[in-house]
């Protein structure tokens, strides 16, 4: 097996290297693509007797990582309460994570039937599409194991969800900006919680590490396509597009971290815990501007702040420092 953090570093030193065209980078991104992958049933080995999943498991308590595992209310409960919660939770990002990835998949599809012959987009494009694939059958096999039926995101998402990979072929630059909003909350916590080290399920751990791995490329790749694509841009696409951009990060966050009213009752969360956590204490906040740092770097560098769209981060509560390197640790203040 691969050390996983090594190519991450490898990826990310490549693609920081200057003098390349957009063609050379995705180059790199497609040729790490073929010297690191992973196969969702031979590179887990799922029958391991330490990767069972035991429904009364201490280790899956939710983290401190995790705004609810933090919250008093939680860490008032009883052990077996906050088991069977942590579990049902972990199961149901898992379901949210791999319905974006079928999104993902589909609009990937749809944009590379648009591109020409010789295009690298289609190669790097299609490397990305056979790597969520895995990820959709890790993720649904996890799901499957935990013995959690859950329902993933919300009805509005799940009835969106057969029209949204039509952006990929209308709006790319949407879509690309859509992508990053899936992608880096739910890479941003796989991370915290890995660099936290606590003593989590080592089934989970695995998953987490291979996702971590290859998302580290595909974040590559869509932070590639948006500051390639932008000076591209016609004046009124970017105008229009730098208002939508808050909006589609805010409201597909709001899909994967916020648990929906099946997931609340299930898990028996009381309204009062719900709204304190998404988000109106100020540790919560913290947390979910924290999740954008990387994303408003780019909003800079790809012209999409302005006056107005300023206003529309921070009417979505997602504004705050920006990133100075991709992955820079939040600062603890809040
Ligand atoms: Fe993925
Ligand atoms: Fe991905």
């Amino acid at each position: 097996m691969t050390s996983t953090i090594g190519h991450d570093q490898d990826t990310r030193d490549a693609l920081a290297a200057p003098f390349q065209t957009y063609e050379q980078r995705l180059k790199t991104l497609s040729e790490a693509s073929v010297e690191q992958h992973f196969d969702a049933f031979a590179d887990i080995d799922w029958d391991h007797p330490d990767f069972a999943i035991d429904p009364t498991d201490e280790r899956w308590i939710l983290p401190e990582a995790d705004v609810l595992g933090r919250h008093p209310w939680y860490q008032a409960l009883p052990q077996d309460e906050q088991i069977r919660i942590g579990l049902y939770r972990q199961a149901n990002i898992t379901k949210v994570g791999l319905q974006f990835e079928q999104i993902l998949i589909a609009g990937l599809m749809n944009y590379a039937f648009s591109l020409p012959n010789g295009s690298a987009e289609f190669r790097y494009s299609t490397h990305e599409a056979t790597e969520e694939c895995h990820h959709t059958q890790m993720f649904q096999e996890f799901v499957n194991r935990s013995g959690q039926d859950v329902g993933g995101g919300s009805g509005i998402f799940r009835a969106v969800s057969p029209i949204l990979p039509l952006a990929a072929r209308i709006m790319p630059f949407g879509f690309f900006f859509g992508v990053l909003a899936g992608e880096e909350p739910i890479d941003h916590v796989q991370k915290t919680i890995l660099r936290a080290g606590d003593d989590m399920h080592p089934l989970l751990q695995r998953i987490m590490q291979i996702h971590v791995a290859e998302e580290a490329r595909h974040i590559g790749f869509a932070h590639q396509y948006l500051q390639h694509k932008a000076p591209r841009l016609k004046r009124h696409e970017r105008a229009v597009l730098s208002v939508a951009v808050p909006l589609i990060m805010r409201w597909l966050c709001d899909e994967i971290v916020v648990p929906t009213k099946k997931a609340q009752r299930d898990m028996g969360l009381p309204k009062s815990v719900v709204k304190e956590l998404y988000w109106d204490n100020a540790e919560s906040r913290k947390f979910l501007r924290d999740l954008f740092g990387d994303v408003r770097m780019l909003a800079e560098e790809t012209g999409m702040m302005n006056k107005v769209s300023r206003r529309v981060w921070k009417l979505m509560k997602i504004d705050g420092p920006t990133s100075r390197f991709r992955s820079q640790p939040a600062s603890a203040a809040a």
